[in-house]
Order: structure tokens, then C-alpha cells, then sequence
């Protein structure tokens, strides 16, 4: 692991790696908490989406990308911020990676301890929903609860949408909806797990469509409490503020609607990562 005798010039920094605007979710927490931190974003763009792809082909190309893009930034922590990868590779690119690797892990754990009806929904891409990794996590976590699970892959597509300037509708929600209040338990409901970094970008919209008001819980503020640890834990010192993002892209970002989704942190666009 680095230590700060490593790091005695550079401004701290973590990137933040997703095959999409996923990263952006998280990204957000990470700059409430920790606003002198320098944020990077790695964007596998020419892969996207992840959730249904095979787990086979996916695993390799996750670790390939996040070592390629984190060699190119330079930075100290991988922020995986991509539940679909998270569940499948963090082994791998924690092996793969000679840096402190922090990934987002469903919040079922919280969602579990804190269900006053017993019963929660996952929202997920399909891939997370079906992982063996989720599987576990439920089984550790929540048992005794009843857990009802939501494969969103089209809330994917609507978080990328939204943050290309489209208006997200109720039509647009309203098979999501039904699939976590209507099926069997769904009356039952107190706590949605958005366990995909894209869905936390649809939050307002889940929140004002929803038939009734239920809390929707994601990972965010957890992954950049722990960011927040291991700069500690490496003596890292910040500066009084964060020095300029950069975008990495797998894939050319022609209509610079990546480039665009990510100027909040005033990223220069910079593609591909070699
Ligand atoms: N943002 C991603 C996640 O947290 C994946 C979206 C996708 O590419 O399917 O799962």
C-alpha cells in the first residue's frame, strides 16, 4: 500500500470508475464530505451497459479498464462506483491493483436493520439482482426480512437520458413502480434499495411517482465515509481545495454528452484511456 512518503507533491486524489454516469452519484457524496479531494473519472463508455452483460466477458474488461484508467490518472484510491462491478471483480482488482480499492456494496445491510415492515426492495441491474455476491449479502443481512427484487435495467438508460437534458416521466417510471409496489409483498414496502449508482440520479423523480412515501436508500455517503478513512489511513494531506477533474473515457465521447454530464466537477475531457 502507498504511504504519504509516496505522495509528497501531488494533491490527493481518487478516481472514480463506471460505465457510465453512475459515477456521478457518487461523486456528489464523496465532494460533500471530502470537497479538497481531487476526483478523476473513469468511464467505461465503449462497454457500457454493464448490468446485462455476461459475467464472463465483464470481469476481465472491468479490471483491464479500471487499471489502464488508474494508471493514467495517477490517483491513490479506486472508487469503484458501480455496483454491477463492485459485486463481481473487487477480488480482482484488488489483486490487480497496488492501491487501496473502496467499492460500492448493495445497502442492504442498513436497509435490513432499519425496515420497520420487514420488508424492502432491491432495485438493481440484472446482473447485480441475479449475483451470487447479492445472494450472500441478503442472506447475511437480511434474514428474517422479506427481500423483493427489481431488476431496472431501463432505469439505466433514464439516468443517462436525465443527464442528457431528458425530462424523466411518470410513463417512464411506471413499470419499475409497479414492479416494487405490486408484486407479492410490495404493499408492504418501507425501504427501496437503489442498489445501482445510476438510480440515485432518479431519486427525486422514484420519490415523487411512487404511489405512497418510502425511503430510498443508497450507498453513497458509506463509500465516501470510507474514502475518507484510508486518506487518514495513509497520512494523505489535502489542500485547501481540489485541484481540476479529468475524464477518462474507453471510448470516444463524440457529442461530448460524457464530458458535459460530468461538468459539475469541471472535468477536461480526456479520450481514450491507453
Ligand atoms: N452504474 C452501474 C451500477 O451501479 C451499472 C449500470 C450499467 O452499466 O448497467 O450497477
Amino acid at each position: 500500500m502507498p504511504n504519504a512518503s509516496g505522495h509528497s507533491n501531488k494533491a490527493p486524489s481518487a478516481l472514480i470508475f463506471d460505465s457510465g454516469v453512475g459515477a456521478i452519484s457518487i461523486a456528489r457524496e464523496i465532494r460533500q464530505q471530502i470537497p479538497a479531494l481531487t476526483l478523476h473519472f473513469g468511464v467505461d463508455n465503449g462497454f457500457y451497459p454493464y448490468g446485462t452483460k455476461s459475467e464472463e466477458i465483464l470481469r476481465p474488461r472491468i479490471v483491464e479498464q479500471a487499471t489502464a484508467m488508474m494508471a493514467a490518472s495517477g490517483a491513490d484510491i479506486l472508487v469503484v462506483g458501480c455496483n454491477t462491478a463492485s459485486t463481481l471483480a473487487l477480488p480482482q482488482l484488488r489483486e490487480a491493483l497496488q492501491k487501496p480499492v473502496v467499492g460500492v456494496v448493495p445497502a442492504v445491510k442498513p436497509a435490513a436493520e432499519e425496515t420497520r415492515t420487514g420488508t424492502i426492495a432491491l432495485i438493481a441491474t440484472e446482473g447485480t439482482v441475479n449475483r451470487r455476491y447479492t445472494r450472500e449479502l441478503i442472506e447475511e443481512f437480511a434474514n428474517g426480512r422479506q427481500v423483493i427484487n427489481v431488476p431496472a435495467p431501463e432505469l439505466v438508460r433514464l439516468a443517462e437520458a436525465k443527464l442528457r437534458g431528458e425530462t424523466v416521466s411518470a410513463a417512464d417510471l411506471e413499470p419499475v413502480l409497479q414492479r416494487i409496489f405490486h408484486s407479492d409483498g410490495g404493499d408492504k414496502v418501507d425501504i427501496a434499495v437503489l442498489a445501482c449508482t445510476h438510480f440515485p440520479l432518479l431519486r427525486d423523480e422514484l420519490a415523487r411517482f411512487a404511489p405512497r412515501s418510502i425511503r430510498w436508500l443508497d450507498s453513497g455517503a458509506a463509500i465516501a465515509r470510507r474514502v475518507h478513512w484510508w486518506l487518514d489511513e495513509l497520512h494523505l494531506q489535502l489542500p485547501a481545495q481540489a485541484e481540476p477533474s479529468r475524464l477518462f473515457t474507453s471510448a470516444p465521447d463524440p457529442d461530448r454528452h460524457i464530458a458535459r454530464a460530468f461538468a459539475e466537477f469541471s472535468p477536461l475531457a480526456q479520450t481514450p484511456a491507453e
